[in-house]
């Protein structure tokens, strides 16, 4: 057996995935450092990690995901329909916990203490919750399109999902998100981020 094609679309899929699970972990990072009593950088790198995981899925991953790999695999199947309706609703459910988050974090900066249990929970459970929607995507619907797309429907597929000819994310856009991606990782402590470690 021959090794599958690494189809753009699905290299994209995963190098994005790794990204998002890259801030996610920074996440962690923070509020279990804080919860064991520990330092960490300014609650504003936490406030630029909200910022990526909300703009990044909701303006350049999800839709790509939506309007062209999940809307082919539907013409192609219906074999995974009840999962795409399942990750679709989860694109919604996700932006609505980030906004959840946000919340949570003004709440801690303004009551201090009292208010970290919820905003801890928060972060663990839309980790739990991230993490899970990435691997189904990975574990289901990649190897189903993998089965149905035809060469012509991959051809397609894989042109939306070429960073420079997306039409859904701006250039500029994803440029902007890049840098801020780059920020995040430089001001995140070793071994989550590059930054220096913190004694
Ligand atoms: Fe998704
Ligand atoms: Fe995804």
């Amino acid at each position: 057996m021959h090794a599958p094609t690494l189809y753009t679309a699905l290299r994209v899929i995963r190098e994005e995935h790794h990204r998002l699970s890259a801030v996610i972990q920074g996440m962690l990072y923070f509020v279990r450092t804080i919860d064991k009593g520990g330092q960490v950088p300014d609650l504003k790198v936490f406030r630029a990690m909200l910022l990526y995981i909300s703009d990044y899925p909701e303006k350049v991953h999800h839709p790509k995901e939506d309007h062209y790999l999940f809307a082919q695999l539907r013409k192609r199947t219906h074999e995974a329909d009840a999962v795409l309706d399942e990750l679709e609703a989860q694109h919604g459910k996700g932006d609505a916990l980030v906004r959840a988050l946000e919340h949570a974090l003004t709440r801690y900066e303004l009551l201090g203490r009292t208010a970290f249990p919820e905003f801890l929970a928060l972060v663990e459970s839309y980790a739990q919750f991230y993490f899970a929607h990435m691997r189904l995507e990975e574990e289901a619907i990649m190897p189903a399109a993998q089965r149905a797309l035809t060469p012509e429907d991959w051809a397609s597929v894989d042109a939306a999902f070429d960073a420079n000819r997306d039409p859904l994310a701006g250039g500029e856009y994803k440029e902007g998100l890049d840098r801020l991606f780059s920020l995040i990782a430089n001001i995140t402590p070793a071994p989550i981020g590059l930054g220096p470690e913190n004694r």
